[in-house]
């Protein structure tokens, strides 16, 4: 890593910039452990403080007292779409285009196995799917699977050859937008206009970027999108994700998992599937209104930046606070062996910065956990990339005082060989 800065920074700095943060109003949303600097939201998003009432009043009045009313009563029935348009703006869909439903994976088979026959229609000797090497397992698992039963090919490309692997052959891109190790992030409108200039169909998993960055799926002219609630959507653990499907594609085909929660009319209880019209045909089975009320509790939490500037305004905040990052990392923990994974041109980042080492990642990570720091790790284990310290940075509750104590605390753990502490070495399942 290279400084390039006159000034060196303070923590008066930092002071100074939260004072001016327009946004920082925006923490008081959320219950986050005093002590604890949260830099971890990019993988499960900090508790809103509304949410534990929210919850409790679905369990002990709707589902307590109400019983079974509730359906009609509280408008559970409502809940996947109406959610569903509180998320579509913040990914540049429209309302009714939206639901929030299942997981990230398995909405990722919906919109695959739809998105197959309508590239088989429309041009049936294409039989591939391109995706990133380094995407998220989860997606290119889905893929590998939907394609050995279809006997498609799923060709795994580096990110930098993406525009390359749009051939003939291909039918579908499937592209997560902001990398999760990496924090690198497409170029969701070019790539799509690339894809559909050769004929393919594009699936963007926005898990990164839903209340992270400014996403404009119409604008880019998309064909399908899945993305994480429990993220930066703050809904909590296992969160319901979501799915978008422009609406030149809803109609025309099932979606695979063809449950009576997508039939047109699902108290009709007819034998024949029936898709119900635009969106509402990629719900399955029964949804679960619990953890839907906490997740549309997380959603607010974004939508509240509406009235300040909205997902701009977290942007650029976000922006500021990883530039922040990087450059006290730069002038404070220099000589300690740690690279940058994150790009550094702002277009080409999402909302956390990446570090690399080549000796001690995961122990780091566990020593700053300890000092309340929290961040996670991801392992290089494929021998192709090396170990990260990952580090979210979710505008709605950081500011820039945590950067500065973030970095001090990483400095003192490198300084003082804190991390090669026996405790800190050992592999807990999830990292
Ligand atoms: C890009 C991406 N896609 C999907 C997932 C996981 O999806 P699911 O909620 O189905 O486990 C993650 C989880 O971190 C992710 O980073």
């Amino acid at each position: 890593m290279e400084t390039n800065f006159n000034m060196t920074l303070t923590l008066q700095d930092c002071q100074a910039m939260d004072a001016a943060d327009p946004l920082r109003e925006l923490r008081a949303q959320f219950s986050i452990p005093a002590d604890t600097i949260y830099l971890d939201g990019n993988s499960l998003g900090a508790m809103p403080a509304r949410t534990p009432a929210r919850v409790a009043r679905v369990v002990s009045q709707e589902w307590g007292t109400d019983l079974i009313q509730s359906w009609n009563k509280h408008g559970w029935s409502q809940l996947p779409g109406q959610v569903g348009d509180k998320i579509a703006r913040l990914i540049g869909a429209g309302a009714g285009e939206v639901v929030a439903t299942d997981s990230t994976s398995i909405n990722l088979f919906k919109v695959l196995g739809a998105a197959l026959p309508i590239a088989q229609a429309d041009a049936p000797r294409r039989k591939r799917i391109v995706s990133e090497r380094s995407n998220f397992p989860t997606d290119l698992y889905i893929a590998e699977a939907l394609c050995k039963q279809h006997g498609w090919e799923l060709v795994l490309v580096e990110s930098d050859a993406v525009a390359a692997a749009l051939t003939p052959d291909v039918a579908i891109l499937m592209l997560t937008h902001v990398n999760y190790r990496t924090g690198a992030m497409h170029d969701m409108a070019a790539l799509t206009a690339a894809a559909h200039a050769a004929g393919i169909l594009t699936v963007w998993d926005l898990a990164h970027s839903a209340g992270a960055v400014p996403v404009d799926l119409k604008g880019a002219g998309a064909d399908f999108a899945v993305g994480c609630g429990y993220k930066y959507l703050n809904g909590g653990p296992g969160a319901p994700a979501f799915v978008w499907v422009h609406p030149r594609h809803t109609d025309r085909f099932w979606q695979p998992l063809a449950g009576w929660w997508g039939h047109a009319a699902p108290f009709a209880f007819t034998p024949e599937y029936q898709p119900a019209p635009g969106i509402a045909r990629y719900l399955c089975g029964t949804q679960p209104m619990i953890s839907l009320a906490a997740l549309e509790c997380g959603v607010d939490t974004v939508l509240a930046a509406e009235p300040l500037g909205g997902m701009a305004a977290l942007r650029a905040k976000s922006l500021a606070l990883t530039d922040l990052f990087i450059r006290l990392v730069q002038e404070r923990c220099a000589g300690h062996g740690l690279g940058l994974a994150t790009p550094l041109e702002h277009t080409q980042r999402g909302s956390q910065v990446c570090l690399t080492r080549s000796e001690g990642a995961y122990a780091i990570v566990q020593a700053l956990i300890a000092r309340g720091v929290i961040g996670d790790f991801r392992a290089g284990d494929d021998g192709m990339h090396p170990d990260i310290l990952r580090f979210g940075f979710t505008p709605l509750y950081i500011g820039f005082e945590d950067v500065w104590h973030a970095v001090e605390h990483l400095k003192q753990v490198l300084e003082h060989g804190e991390w090669q502490r026996p405790e800190f070495n050992r592999r807990h399942a999830v990292t």
